[in-house]
């Protein structure tokens, strides 16, 4: 019996082993995407999302920001499935409680009103994870940024994963080595990662997440020397040493709620915030000109940003029969 069953367990791999191959991780396996996929069974779906973002982003300006950050914590934890909002209970552990999302992210509240509105519209037809990437391009747009077609047809998770959200998630401390291997396992590349980057063209930070740049970057107890000093100075009045961690800085000092390449402006004059901004310009050279490029070219920027968001958005839906169309984003049904 013993033996039958290490031979099976063998032979498949075998067996399967060259097709798992054809599928590079990242590829969406059983199903494509594609932006008609609700023409016909809700086809106000699109309408639906863009007016509740609107109304959301005229409420509060920054949400447009939380809510293009949303979906790339979603795409980033076993694809974009949605995993990332479901609440804990039930068996599962919400991914809302990980450390780049605890006290971090924010947006739920939209997500559950688009999400009413449109099961009042067509009911469990529009999956969340689709919700997700809709609302993440019509925030773009809605701060002048680019629009592209949405690839639709994703199926939501039955599960979350904490530890995926941990993990899988690049930290802003991280090393410039670590964030490419953390997009390149998303199939994501080095221009992937910068073009994205130019997300904290808009949105803000806490303090807690760049204050070791400020005072102690490399234990020696001095502050980043690649952060331009008078900027440095300027931050550490809202930043103190201790406390303050949840005081809030703009990604983007020079036009904190336009989506343009000031982003990379900032970067390449020492003004980047977190340190995973400005390593994309002193840690390599491959990524130094890409920064370059951008900050000197606005228009191949915003063309580069929207394809590399259409690329993020495909990373391993759930299509034809996985997952569910959640009739309440927070649960499963
Ligand atoms: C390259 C690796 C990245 C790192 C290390 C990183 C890290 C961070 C951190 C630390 C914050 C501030 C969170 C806080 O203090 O509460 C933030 C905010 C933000 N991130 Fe990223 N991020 C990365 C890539 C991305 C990507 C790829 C996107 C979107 C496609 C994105 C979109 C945003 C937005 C829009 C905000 C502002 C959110 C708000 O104001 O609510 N980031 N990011």
């Amino acid at each position: 019996m013993g033996l039958s069953k290490s031979f099976l367990v063998f032979f498949s791999v075998l067996t399967l082993a060259p097709f798992c191959l054809c599928y590079p991780a990242g590829s969406s396996r059983g199903g494509y995407l594609y932006p008609q996929f609700y023409d016909h069974s809700c086809p106000k779906a699109q309408e639906i999302v863009r007016s509740v973002v609107a109304n959301a982003v005229a409420r509060d300006a920054r949400t447009a920001a939380s809510l293009l950050r949303l979906h790339f914590h979603d795409c980033f934890v076993k694809g974009c499935d949605a995993s990332l909002l479901l609440d804990s209970g039930n068996g599962i552990v919400s991914e809302k409680l990980s450390n780049p999302n605890r006290n971090s992210a924010r947006g739920f509240e939209v997500i559950d009103e688009i999400k009413s509105a449109l099961e009042q519209q067509c009911p469990q037809t529009v999956s969340c994870a689709d919700i997700l990437a809709l609302a993440a391009r019509d925030s773009t747009v809605l701060d002048g940024g680019p629009s592209w077609e949405v690839p639709l047809g994703r199926r939501d998770s039955r599960g979350a994963s904490l530890s995926g959200s941990n993990n899988d998630i690049p930290a802003p401390n991280n090393t410039l080595p670590t964030i490419v291997t953390k997009f390149k396992r998303q199939g994501l590349d080095l221009v992937d990662l910068v073009a994205l980057s130019g997300s904290h063209t808009i949105g803000l930070s806490r303090c807690t997440s760049f204050r070791q740049r400020l005072y102690n970057q490399t234990g020696n107890g001095l502050a980043d020397s690649t952060l331009e000093a008078s900027f440095a100075a300027q931050l550490r009045q809202r930043c103190p040493r201790s406390g303050g961690d949840n005081n809030l800085f703009p990604l983007d000092l020079a036009t904190p709620t336009r989506f343009d390449n000031l982003y990379f402006r900032n970067i390449v004059a020492g003004k980047g915030l977190l340190n995973s901004d400005q390593v994309l310009f002193t840690r390599s050279a491959a990524t130094m000109e890409l920064v370059r490029l951008y900050a000197e070219n606005n228009a191949l920027f915003l063309e580069q940003f929207a394809k590399s968001m259409v690329k993020m958005g495909n990373i391993s839906p759930l299509t034809g029969s996985r997952g569910e169309i959640r009739k309440n984003c927070r649960r499963l049904n």
